[in-house]
């Protein structure tokens, strides 16, 4: 469909405001912590991390171990929470021993130079086998890794995909998602043969993508962007039909896991991402695996951070 023919379904008052979204769509929403040298941490990007490194030592190793790991938006390698240094998620996946190969992408020069430093902190066991590539944009990147053929197709595959806010290109889900196909064994149905690129996407609801879709039009026509609505969804038929019958916000994140089935993934589980201290909703977890043993570990994990963070403590009122 072109960009012509998708003008000709609007009125004369959402065709006003898609003009203007569409002069606003080159904006992409930037964390403000990115303008300081050391990445600030948040209590839900502390949960977030947690639950990853519980996942991938709490069994993946078992099930899924000496595969490739990739991470998208890899940042810096550690960041700051309440006054001490906390490991980024490359570090918590390098420490987890789960992996053979981690292939480590970071855009931004400053954080990209950071996360070589503290690579080199790392065993060197566990440092030989992080490959941190050039600073670039990872939906550049990932194909072109994916295309140089040093992912090993019979050994399992994890992407953590954890952007600031929009930038992670559905095309570059639909490569991943390509890569490997689900082998099912015939006489074992619990344990395929061989899986798909297990994915975990970070998809930044609440922060950056619902706001992305306006609730009353006429009073903030610029908030929405649909140019960067195809990037993230995946060109305008991803999403257009949800616009047009005035769907709310939430119709997105269902019409992106629906999207990932489409893909093949046998499970596509959403999880919400809360501010441990008032429970508010950041972000879901999105995860897509073809194993099912990857799903219920998922869920243990996630059930442990809630207990970590939700448990009240004697002495926390000191922080
Ligand atoms: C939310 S942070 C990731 C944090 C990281 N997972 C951690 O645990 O420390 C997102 C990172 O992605 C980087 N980034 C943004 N756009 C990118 C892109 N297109 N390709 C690669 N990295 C990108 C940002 O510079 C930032 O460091």
């Amino acid at each position: 469909m072109s960009g012509h023919e998708q003008l000709s379904f609007l009125n004369e008052v959402d065709l006003a405001a898609l003009t203007i979204e569409i002069e606003a769509a080159a904006h992409q929403p930037v964390a403000k912590d990115l303008a300081t040298q050391l990445r600030e941490f948040h209590g839900w990007t502390i949960d977030k991390l947690e639950i990853l490194r519980l996942y991938l030592r709490g069994g993946y190793v078992r099930i899924a171990g000496g595969g490739t790991y990739i991470d998208g938006f890899a940042g810096q390698g550690e960041g700051e929470y309440r006054g001490a240094l906390r490991d980024g998620s490359a570090v918590v996946a390098a420490e987890s021993d789960a992996f053979r190969a981690l292939h480590l992408i970071e855009q931004d020069p400053t954080s990209n130079a950071r996360l070589r430093d503290r690579l080199e902190q790392l065993a060197p066991r566990l440092r030989k086998r992080c490959h941190l590539h050039p600073a670039s944009d990872c939906n550049i990147a990932i194909p072109e890794l994916l295309d140089g053929g040093v992912i090993d197709r019979t050994k399992p595959c994890f992407a953590f995909l954890d952007p600031n806010s929009t930038e992670l290109a559905w095309t570059t889900v639909e490569r991943l998602a390509a890569y490997k196909t689900l082998v099912p064994k015939p006489d074992a149905r619990r344990r395929p043969a061989e899986c798909k690129v297990e994915l975990w996407i970070l998809f930044n609801t609440h922060q950056a993508i619902y706001r992305l879709w306006t609730g009353n039009r006429t009073r903030y026509p610029d908030s929405m962007s649909p140019a960067t609505l195809d990037h993230v969804m995946g060109g305008r038929d991803a999403w257009w039909d949800l616009w047009e019958s005035r769907q709310p916000s939430v119709a997105l994140l269902q019409r992106y896991v629906d999207r990932l089935y489409a893909l093949g993934y046998t499970y596509v589980l959403p999880q919400p991402i809360r501010d441990p201290e008032d429970g508010r909703i950041h972000y879901y977890m999105i995860h897509a695996t073809d194993h099912p043993s990857a799903l219920g570990l998922m869920r243990w994990a996630k059930r442990q951070t809630g207990r970590i963070y939700a448990t009240e403590l004697p002495g926390i009122d000191q922080f």
